[in-house]
């Protein structure tokens, strides 16, 4: 007998989509290298160029504002990049502004300029981990480059006020950024509408591939060489394309696109089905981040349970077959609690007892039934083993 799976980790990543998996096979036989002149070359460069434009769709940019990178993480690291070479060059402006609960794709890059010498800020959020837009303005100066603020948490799930943040920054004269990267194919991400000036997304968080994503550069916005070589992506990001990993991440933004609210709507009903049954089976529990559809990724759901730790639960859970998170997936291994909800005010112990069930478009209602029916008793037995030792 198959044992039953139900995998609630989509914000750490996600299974790769039947469409895509598809393209991605269709084209395995597209090795020429895209920089050819010859027709083998000339085919790749047409689907990489037929993905660049379905990524700009996604965004509502132009195709030609579209750098593809390995991910996310690289895409951010080509954000700080490109503002480290500004100060370097002299800038009377050299100051970074991040918000305190960004990914550690961006925490730790600005850690390790700062490291260096390189002056950044950090804007605190408020008890539901949403940034604090009137502490941005007060940080704000006419010293201040960039300022970079994710539009939806990876732990907690709040979605960020970046239209707003872009505007403050904007008005004190500093560029904007935003790691889209958990948004994306879950809500509306428009960079007009935003105004940003650079935007970070990732493949394998939308049913794409895994090693691509992409950054997004407003056209006329600073851009200089991340990897220095060839002349792919203007000269910025040299190295011979992964033609299919692209083909795969153009796909994935076609059908993220085509079905966005339609998969909202399906996640946050999810969501709310699994909040709302844990709700009334458990007791004292504390629900992080927002119960606000308008504030919350759709299909986030972050729990803390008192008298119970994480780990624990996320293992009980496991021998159950049900695949959740502590904290973000790049923490897990250390025992530190999620810096993402002490940010927002939650004592030691609450972010300690943290899960985050995090779902995609392959979820159904039974997953969450399945749930409501293992986990009641997982917390149960680990709260009275918990008393026990005390
Ligand atoms: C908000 C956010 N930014 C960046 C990343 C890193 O993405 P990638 O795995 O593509 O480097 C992640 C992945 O966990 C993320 O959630």
């Amino acid at each position: 007998m198959n044992r039953r799976i139900v995998y609630l980790d989509n914000n750490a990543t996600t299974q790769i989509a039947d469409e895509v998996k598809e393209i991605m096979r269709d084209n395995e036989d597209l090795y020429g290298n895209a920089s050819s002149m010859h027709t083998y070359g000339r085919s790749s460069a047409a689907g990489i160029s037929w993905a660049r434009e379905e990524v700009a769709k996604l965004i509502n940019s132009d195709s030609g504002e579209i750098y593809f990178t390995s991910g996310a993480s690289e895409s951010n690291n080509m954000v700080f990049n490109i503002f480290r070479d500004i100060i370097d060059s002299g800038s009377d402006r050299n100051r970074i502004i991040i918000s305190t609960v960004e990914h550690p794709a961006s925490i730790e890059t600005a850690k390790y300029l700062e490291g260096k010498g390189y002056k950044v800020s950090y804007a605190p959020v408020d008890n539901i981990g949403r940034l604090d837009l009137g502490q941005l303005e007060s940080l704000l100066s006419n010293d201040v480059i960039l300022v970079s603020i994710m539009t939806g948490n990876n732990e907690s799930g709040v979605i960020q006020p970046v239209k707003e943040a872009s505007e403050l920054a904007h008005k004190a004269g500093a560029f904007f950024h935003t790691d889209a990267t958990q948004a994306i194919g879950k809500i509306a991400v428009d960079v007009k509408d935003i105004n940003a000036d650079y935007l970070s997304l990732s493949g394998h968080k939308f049913y794409g591939p895994k090693g691509v994503g992409a950054l997004y550069v407003r056209k006329g916005a600073p851009v200089s060489p991340f990897v220095h070589g060839g002349h792919q992506e203007n000269g910025m990001r040299a190295g011979t394309y992964n033609n299919q990993a692209i083909i795969g991440l153009g796909k994935a933004s076609e059908i993220a696109r085509e079905n966005l609210e339609t998969e909202r709507k399906q996640l946050w009903a999810l969501r709310e089905k699994l909040r709302t049954g844990i709700e009334e089976r458990i007791p004292n529990v504390v629900v992080n981040g927002s119960n606000d559809e308008n504030l919350s990724l759709p299909g986030t759901l972050n729990v803390s349970f008192p008298s119970a730790e994480g780990e624990s639960i996320l293992l009980y859970l496991d021998l159950e077959g049900i695949e959740v998170s502590t904290g973000s997936a790049c923490a897990s291994g250390s025992l530190e609690p999620s810096y993402v909800l002490l940010a927002a005010g939650l004592p030691v112990e609450l972010a300690h007892g943290s899960v985050r069930f995090s779902f995609g478009r392959y979820n159904t209602e039974e997953d969450v039934e399945y749930v409501l029916e293992k986990l009641p008793p997982v917390i149960a037995r680990i709260r009275q083993m918990s008393t026990r030792k005390a």
